[in-house]
């Protein structure tokens, strides 16, 4: 990978939310609704550490205690996705930029692309629900589609409705404890973006407390709204 950018005026759009709010769900489907690319920091993380790069080697122990992996590794890892010719069909950014020294890193990547965040889509909910939303969940081995013990299960038990496969995961940093931290990084970090976005006049809020289709209507509106 050379670093060069191609150049291209794809849409942006981030999705902000605590840990099990949602982002990624409903990436997934606005991924497939919209021909967009789902973009997970957290995904391009756990595929490193499991390929034990150096950067995987330096965030693992940072992502099992539920803190933040810093600036410079997510930075670089984003930064390498980014200039893969995917992303000129526009991303979705889940879990990207969680601070504020990511916040500019993005602006200036995407100065670099020419394209611009077309809104940036707050997933609300209650902290309190949240840990029980990450506690149930689990992913295919597969596909990566995921799921929940009690909120979204197979429609065939114990095989993923998109791949068929009969093989899941579930993540290491899904206990009550790491969760705890994860929400404690997110309220003192990249809460504060909320604030950031409103001032550039991007942010949209979203009550994401409900079934998980109708939040998925929601979206599918403001992302239509988004980039046309
Ligand atoms: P990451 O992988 O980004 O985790 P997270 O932000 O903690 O978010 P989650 O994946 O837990 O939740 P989600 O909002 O995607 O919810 P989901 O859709 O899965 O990051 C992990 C770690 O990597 C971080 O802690 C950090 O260490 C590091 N990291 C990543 N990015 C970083 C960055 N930029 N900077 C620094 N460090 C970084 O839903 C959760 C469950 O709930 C699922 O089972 C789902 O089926 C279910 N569900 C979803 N919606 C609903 C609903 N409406 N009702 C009921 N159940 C629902």
């Amino acid at each position: 990978m050379d670093g060069t950018l191609p150049h291209h005026t794809a849409p942006v759009l981030i999705l902000l939310g605590p840990p099990g709010a949602g982002k990624g769900t409903q990436a997934r489907m606005l991924e497939e609704k919209f021909g967009l690319v789902q973009l997970s920091t957290g995904d391009l993380l756990r595929a490193a550490v499991a390929a034990g790069t150096e950067a995987g080697k330096r965030a693992k122990t940072v992502m099992e205690a539920g803190e933040l992996v810093s600036d410079d590794i997510v930075i670089a890892i984003l930064r390498d996705r980014m200039a893969q010719p995917d992303c000129e069909k526009g991303v979705i950014l889940d879990g990207f930029p969680r601070t504020a020294v990511q916040a500019e890193a993005l602006d200036a990547l995407l100065a670099e692309t020419g394209s611009r965040i077309e809104a940036a889509i707050s997933l609300e909910v209650d902290d309190a629900a949240m840990v029980a939303r990450v506690a149930g969940r689990y992913t295919c081995a597969g596909c990566g589609e995921g799921y929940h013990d009690d909120f979204k299960q197979p429609i065939q038990a114990g095989s993923c409705d998109k791949c068929g496969s009969t093989d899941f995961n579930r993540r290491a940093d899904d206990t009550a404890e790491t969760v705890a931290s994860r929400l404690e990084a997110y309220h003192a970090s990249t809460a504060p973006l909320i604030s950031h976005y409103r001032e550039q006049g991007a942010l949209l809020g979203v009550n994401a407390m409900g079934e998980i289709d109708d939040i998925a209507a929601k979206m599918a509106v403001i992302v239509k709204e988004a980039t046309r």
